[in-house]
């Protein structure tokens, strides 16, 4: 038989209609737009300058730095940690951030941000049943609302000064911060691009965030974000660890590769601003309190840094999907992108999710999820596409949630299509919604789950219930 003509690909350019990141047949690692560089790998010790010969060889804290630069350390644990656990950084900038005019509180912004979801805080309430969200509202444009005053808690657990708690936020913003930085003490960020650019700004450098990319900020790492080029709004979501660090989970019998391989986390390079003189202030949140802190200096003034403490981005349309060939639904930890562990060996503080694009395959099955009660929370929001088809809460830049042993499952048209359809062939699911984040806030049913943004809960929240039951 001869063998078949060669077919030809196309390149998909636009990243919200591809089934993976290979169809855009690129070797560029960033999408075509993307105006910056980075290093890549996960976990690695990298180091970086603007200017080649600012590290200092063989030390770390010369008496005369390079160009008259100051040392600055900045650690994320306690010096004797085990070498797997033990997090800083070195930074030679032309000032260092202990140069200020010190911290002013009770200042005023429009955000509604809150870490603390013990029980004895009154300001918020546990949600028992299942929750859901339209799209939540971008802000009017007679009104400037950036990163610091856009920024609204969604719901959480556990508390930062426990170093056990997650938080989950959205923002939506139509303004750049104007030399305003953001400082966040109290856990890791990560930040979920839904809709518009994002032009980051970090002491490290610049990550640039699209819709389908996600953004970790560790603590304490000063960023500013602006929107970018041709972008007048923007909106994502925010999951912030505290007490813990986002990692790549144990692949097991899956064996060395596979879900989100190590070298397509991308970390940027050493950047420092054009100018350095000008007058700024770094938001600083600590235990979900803002202070302020005002300086005549830029924040961004980082000549070279090394360490394995850093900003990095990952685009998650090359998440490398694994599933069943054979039988059965697979449980949904195979799309883990990034967890974070807690001190519980058993449970994780937080993992985040993959649901896109991919082949589905399975003999005599029921394809959708089963009916269940599952320990871990579960927070579902669609970045882009046309949603799951169920309800308005999966419109992209919507949300829902299903609290701790919430009973639910699968729903109605669906239901009845596969129960009915008998497929056994092999099907592409998700191809026209595309990407999903799944943040299992806590897999531990004591910790609470609570609602607390007024904004939030008034004006989109909407309960759901199982509407279907044959
Ligand atoms: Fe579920």
């Amino acid at each position: 038989m001869p063998a078949p003509p060669i077919k030809e690909r196309t390149p998909i350019k636009d990243l919200t209609k591809v089934f993976h990141y290979t169809d855009t047949m690129t070797r560029k690692p960033t999408r075509d737009d993307d105006p910056y560089e980075y290093m890549a790998g996960f976990g690695n010790h990298f180091q970086s300058e603007v200017i080649p010969g600012t590290l200092p060889a063989g030390q770390n804290n010369p008496q005369e730095p390079r160009f008259g630069l100051y040392t600055e350390g900045l650690t994320y644990s306690a010096f004797t940690a085990p070498r797997h656990a033990n997090f800083s950084i070195y930074m030679y900038r032309v000032r260092p951030a202990a140069a200020h005019n010190g911290y002013k509180s009770n200042i005023t912004h429009k955000s509604d941000v809150e870490n603390c979801f013990l029980s004895l805080n009154p300001k918020v309430t546990t949600l028992a049943e299942q929750g859901g969200w339209t799209p939540f509202p971008l802000p009017p444009d007679d009104e400037k609302i950036d990163f610091v005053d856009g920024l609204h808690t969604l719901g959480g657990s556990g508390d930062p000064n426990l170093r056990k708690g997650i938080t989950l936020y959205v923002f939506m913003i139509n303004a750049d911060m104007d030399r305003r930085a953001y400082c966040n003490t109290d856990g890791d960020f990560l930040i979920v691009a839904q809709l518009g650019n994002l032009d980051i700004q970090t002491e490290m450098g610049m990550p640039f965030l699209q819709p389908g990319e996600i953004c970790v900020i560790p603590r304490e790492v000063r960023f500013t974000i602006r929107l970018g080029l041709g972008h007048k709004v923007a909106r994502g979501y925010i999951a912030e660890v505290s007490g813990s660090r986002w990692e790549l989970p144990d692949l097991g019998p899956l064996g060395g590769h596979g879900l989100a391989n190590p070298r397509d986390f991308l970390h940027p390079v050493a950047h420092i601003d054009d100018d350095l003189q000008e007058d700024w202030e770094i938001v600083h949140k600590a235990n979900g309190q803002y202070n302020a802190i005002d300086q005549d200096h830029s924040p961004f003034d980082l000549v070279a840094w090394h360490g394995n403490v850093a900003p990095y981005k990952y685009d998650l349309t090359k998440f490398s999907s694994l599933k069943a060939t054979s039988i059965d639904h697979t449980d949904p930890s195979v799309n883990c992108v990034l967890t974070a562990p807690s001190r519980d060996p058993a449970t994780p503080l937080a993992d985040f999710l993959w649901l896109g694009p991919r082949w589905d395959v399975a003999s005599n099955t029921f394809r959708l999820p089963y009916f269940h009660r599952n320990s871990a929370t579960d927070f579902l929001a669609c970045l882009y596409g046309s949603g799951l088809g169920r309800s308005d809460e999966f419109l992209p830049g919507g949300g829902s949630v299903e609290t701790s042993h919430t009973p639910h499952g699968s729903f109605s048209e669906d239901y009845v299509y596969e129960i009915r359809s008998q497929v056994n062939e092999p099907r592409k699911i998700l191809e026209s919604l595309s990407l999903f984040l799944s943040s299992i806030l806590s897999s531990h049913p004591s910790l609470l789950i609570a609602m607390s943004s007024a904004l939030l809960d008034e004006a989109t929240r909407m309960k759901t219930s199982q509407r279907f039951l044959p």
